[in-house]
């Protein structure tokens, strides 16, 4: 049994070093890219307050294609360029959208997301998945949430 649990939610920088911590031990050594992406979904809804959605959505032949995560059921399926998910994966760059209403294509897979953070996970410069985190709070992520799941993603650039 694993009990990891984040000491200070309101110290981020240490909040995002624990999380790292408890994924990096949990994924070492281990080479099942669905059981990797599956612990670390539930350690991200564990770690991190406010948010409705933490999971994971895969390249998969072009698209965008549902992964692990916690949270309500989901959109299956996500064409590159298509809302926040795909502009990541088309983009290869993180989006951080204070305010999902404004974003042209938003797709509401939950009603009450209001934010959203969206950072690829790149190998040899390729984007092979999408960290997705949703918060029914408006501009819920910041600049240390980008940073830390950002160093999250790099991380698990072999491990899924
Ligand atoms: N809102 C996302 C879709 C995925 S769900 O939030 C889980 C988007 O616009 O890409």
């Amino acid at each position: 049994m694993y009990d990891f649990r984040p000491a200070d939610l309101a110290d981020k920088p240490a909040l995002y070093a624990e999380l790292l911590a408890a994924a990096d031990a949990l994924t070492d050594g281990e080479r099942d890219p669905v059981a990797n992406m599956a612990n670390v979904a539930a350690l991200l809804g564990e770690f991190l307050p406010d948010c409705n959605w933490t999971g994971f959505y895969r390249m998969v032949d072009g698209e965008l294609v549902l992964g692990p995560f916690v949270g309500r059921p989901a959109c299956i399926r996500i064409p590159l360029g298509r809302g926040v998910c795909g502009a990541a994966a088309a983009s290869g760059t993180t989006q951080l959208v204070e305010d999902v209403q404004a974003f042209p294509g938003h797709i509401a897979c939950d009603a009450a997301s209001r934010s959203e953070l969206v950072v690829p996970v790149l190998r040899d410069g390729l984007v092979i998945a999408v960290i997705d985190l949703d918060s029914p709070d408006l501009a819920r992520f910041d600049g240390q949430d980008q940073a830390g799941i950002e160093a999250l993603a790099a991380l698990l650039s072999r491990r899924i």
